[in-house]
């Protein structure tokens, strides 16, 4: 995971949870907590910082990682701009992440982690992702599609049976847009 995806953990538990649960998170790992944007760090630190987390304040992991997706999409939105300027809807904005964001994530940073998303869209207020990806961030990918869906003020149901954590090869995120 790069740096930038650590800063941004540190930078949502302090404001959530005070500058003093962070320390007590890096404590718990056993890392020094200098993290620097570009740079790549392993997966397995960022899943350790969520799991003592999950021990810290009795929030399951998945959820802390839903709400971590939704609290990076105003930084991106802030930071990357054009990728949203030049969307009208959440449902465009969703079909671009595969071949236009991540592509250009991927120029920005070549080593990046990053899944594949394949897309079912056969009606007008419907959209399936189908999320691929060894390290298995089904939840960080909700998370990041609530966030997106709050920029754009739209709403939506999600089902999400088909999973990977279920044994299946890929999460399909299937949303029905209501607004
Ligand atoms: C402007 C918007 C976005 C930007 C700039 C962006 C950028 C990135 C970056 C930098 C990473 C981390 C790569 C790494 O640490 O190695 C990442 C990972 C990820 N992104 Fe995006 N992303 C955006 C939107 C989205 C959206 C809307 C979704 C989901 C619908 C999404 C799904 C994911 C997931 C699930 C990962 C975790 C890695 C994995 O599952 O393998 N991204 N993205």
């Amino acid at each position: 995971m790069k740096g930038i995806v650590f800063c941004l953990l540190n930078e949502m538990v302090e404001e959530q949870f005070g500058l003093e649960a962070w320390d007590d998170l890096l404590d718990a790992v056993g890392t020094d907590g200098v993290y620097v944007a570009t740079e790549t760090y392993d997966d397995a630190e960022l899943l350790a910082l969520v799991a003592a987390a999950e021990k810290a304040t009795g929030i399951a992991a998945a959820d802390l990682v839903r709400q971590f997706g939704a609290y990076m999409i105003p930084h991106f939105a802030k930071n990357y701009a054009t990728f949203f300027e030049n969307q009208t809807s959440l449902k465009a904005f969703l079909l671009s992440v595969d071949q236009v964001i991540h592509v250009e994530v991927r120029k920005l940073y070549p080593d990046a982690g990053l899944p594949t998303f394949d897309y079912e869209d056969e009606q007008d207020n419907e959209l399936t992702m189908i999320y691929k990806s060894p390290r298995k961030l089904c939840a960080l990918a909700e998370g990041l599609i609530a966030g997106s869906a709050a920029h754009f003020g739209e709403q939506y149901e999600l089902r999400h049976d088909i999973c990977m954590h279920k044994g299946d090869d890929h999460c399909a995120l299937h949303m029905t847009l209501t607004s």
